[in-house]
């Protein structure tokens, strides 16, 4: 690119004085082997305020949750609050209508790892765990973060599993920073859930997101230190790896085609953050 050119990714400044060294890195790392990342999925400043409000509606979407959820309470009623204090707020829920995906949210219970479908016949019981996906549309930007809810007083194991998917992801989010890998998170979670005697669902994991709902790259969290993509400035993904108490296998329900259940029926967690890198590390967009 002409070096007095204006940047490609729109600041309005000369490309020399913007992103020339970041290609110029990039491309070296490339000459080493390793994947980078394409400039379609490196977000403006523009583009990242965008976002950023999404992601606020969205944490907004979650509390609004948090403050109802309680033992009794169906799935179905969850969905309905999402629904409805999103659109309220002038967003869209992401997942309606997505790739035939009939609710606005996924609530997964106990031994399902994720997309559970709300129900009315769904009631949360004394015990539970539930994780609560939830996905935003706002202006046509996207954001994506889950969280885990105990439902009254839970099992040792259970609080158990969710304090070490806690633990994994904010070490996790320790390696999230620029001109690290994608590998070192992946390492970092999966880790410490092994040293914890849990196991890390494979193939199902975390992507790209802000202009799309999934964008490149795929995130695993079973990945090696040092491989996978790099990550580099004005990246965003999310960090959402699903733990589990016992086998990493799983089964996809046979009826409705999406949610996913632990092959052994025993429990799973899971916490999903979006996060920014940034010049100097990272920042969680989403709570
Ligand atoms: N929110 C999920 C994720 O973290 C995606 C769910 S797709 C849906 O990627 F259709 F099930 F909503
Ligand atoms: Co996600």
């Amino acid at each position: 690119m002409e070096p007095n050119k204006p940047c490609w990714c729109g600041s309005g400044k000369k490309y020399k004085k913007c992103h020339k060294a970041f290609d110029e890195k990039l491309h070296l790392l490339k000459m080493q082997g390793h994947i980078i990342p394409d400039h379609s999925i490196i977000k403006t400043p523009e583009q990242i305020e965008k976002i950023r409000l999404s992601a606020d509606l969205n944490t907004a979407v979650l509390d609004a949750v948090a403050a109802e959820i309680r033992p009794g309470m169906s799935t179905q009623e969850i969905d309905d609050i999402v629904y409805t204090y999103t659109v309220d707020h002038g967003g869209i829920p992401a997942p309606l209508n997505y790739e035939g995906f009939p609710k606005s949210v996924c609530t997964s219970i106990n031994d399902q790892i994720c997309h559970g479908i709300p129900s009315e016949d769904d009631i949360l019981q004394e015990g539970d765990i539930v994780n609560v996906d939830v996905s935003t549309i706002l202006d046509g930007y996207f954001s994506d973060a889950s969280r885990m809810f105990m439902i009254g007083e839970v099992p040792e194991n259970a609080k158990r599993l969710i304090q070490v998917t806690e633990e994994c992801v904010r070490l996790g989010l320790e390696q999230a920073k620029p001109w690290g890998f994608l590998g070192d998170i992946g390492e970092a979670v999966n880790t410490h859930a092994q040293t914890n005697g849990y196991q890390v669902v494979r193939d199902i994991g975390g992507h790209g997101v802000g202009l799309e709902f999934h964008e490149e790259p795929f995130v695993s969290y079973v990945t090696r230190r040092g491989t996978e993509m790099v990550l580099a400035p004005g990246m965003m993904f999310t960090i959402e790896p699903m733990i589990n108490e016992g086998t990493f296998e799983y089964t996809v329900d046979r009826d409705n085609g999406w949610t996913v259940y632990t092959a052994d029926g025993l429990l799973s967690a899971q916490i999903e953050y979006m996060v920014l890198i940034t010049e100097t590390g990272h920042e969680v967009l989403t709570k």
